[in-house]
């Protein structure tokens, strides 16, 4: 069972926890958060993992200052605004990543957006004292509502989770606004813990809406990334143009031929193979190989959502999008 801790005296044991690559849940303003180190893809992979998420959708990463904001993200000049004007706090901007910027690609499901906050208390804190991000998804398992007390988060994830930091019941209690801004406008992704209304007052104009429905499924994400590559799903054979994306042990006949070649874990540890699956992706795309052969991914624990995010990748594609 989890142990939790008065956050008065927590910020030793979370930070222990964080730096060895596993998850805390900790208290913020708007509801209870899972974090782990956004740098560290196994912290991550472990984030998904106790959520039991069928799908690898994008995270929030949590900042300490604006400094660490701006190493992460590139700030255009109306979110900067709001978060000179609302940060710490509930709301969430949605912003371009800057390259280089340590941010492990399991926490943008690939996106080249990242959605940034600056929570109050606890988490700013211990944010600051790790020196890294933290990426947070609401701390309830996959389908269950956002735990605003540190009991309830216990009695939903406390066999699978090692630390509860208890902050006390959340003021805000309902998720962060999400904005993000295109061509000088803003467009409200999320309704949340800001009013629409004191947004729009302090922008000085109304915000657009829709287009962010489909939000909380990755798959609608326009953005999304696929590969350019056409994706052939439980390779048991490979061709000779086509690059392999490989798992565990056992290799698909005529690996040796591959164009190019990638294994997302040698020991078939689902962890591993799920921190590396983006980037292994993006890698593989990279090579200009037409087609990218994946072997077979067992669906148990996290082998759910990397099936997930394969056969999206593998979908027939909408050719009258264009591609971004
Ligand atoms: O108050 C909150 O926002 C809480 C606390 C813990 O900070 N966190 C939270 O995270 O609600 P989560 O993972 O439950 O919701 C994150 C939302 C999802 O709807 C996701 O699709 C969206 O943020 N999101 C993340 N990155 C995005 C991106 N690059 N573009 C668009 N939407 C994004
Ligand atoms: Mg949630």
């Amino acid at each position: 069972m989890a142990e939790i801790l008065a956050a008065g005296e927590a910020l030793e044991r979370a930070l222990t926890l964080l730096q060895g690559g596993d998850v805390v849940a900790i208290p913020t303003e708007t509801v209870y958060g899972l974090a782990g180190d956004a740098t560290n893809g196994i912290g991550v992979a472990c984030i998904f993992e106790a959520k039991g998420r069928p799908r690898f959708n994008p995270l929030i990463a949590h900042v300490a200052d604006m400094a660490m904001a701006e190493r992460i993200a590139v700030f255009d000049p109306l979110s900067r605004k709001l978060a000179l004007a609302f940060w710490p706090g509930p709301l969430t901007l949605v912003l371009p990543q800057r390259p280089g910027n340590g941010i492990h690609p399991l926490v943008t499901a690939g996106l080249d957006t990242i959605a940034l906050r600056m929570p109050r208390g606890f988490g700013g804190d211990l944010i600051a004292k790790l020196g890294r991000p933290l990426a947070a998804p609401s701390a309830n398992s996959s389908g269950k509502i956002s735990a605003t007390t540190a009991q309830a988060v216990a009695a939903d994830l406390g066999a699978r989770i090692k630390l509860v930091v208890d902050g006390g019941a959340t003021p805000v209690g309902l998720e962060s606004t999400i904005v993000k801004a295109e061509d000088g406008r803003l467009r409200l992704l999320r309704p949340g813990g800001i009013a629409a209304g004191e947004i729009e007052t302090q922008i000085g104009m109304e915000m657009l809406r829709g287009g962010g429905a489909g939000v909380e499924a990755p798959g609608m994400l326009a953005s999304h990334y696929a590969p350019g590559a056409a994706v052939r799903l439980n390779a048991g054979t490979v061709g000779k143009d086509e690059a392999l994306l490989a798992f565990g042990s056992q290799r698909a006949e005529g690996w040796h031929h591959a164009a190019a070649f990638l294994n997302l874990s040698e020991t078939g540890d689902l962890r591993e193979a799920a921190s590396n699956l983006f980037a292994y992706m993006q890698q593989l795309d990279r090579s200009g190989a037409p087609t990218i052969a994946v072997e077979k991914v067992p669906f148990e624990g996290l082998g759910e959502a990397i099936n997930d995010r394969l056969s999206r990748a593998a979908a027939p594609r909408d050719n009258t999008q264009p591609k971004t």
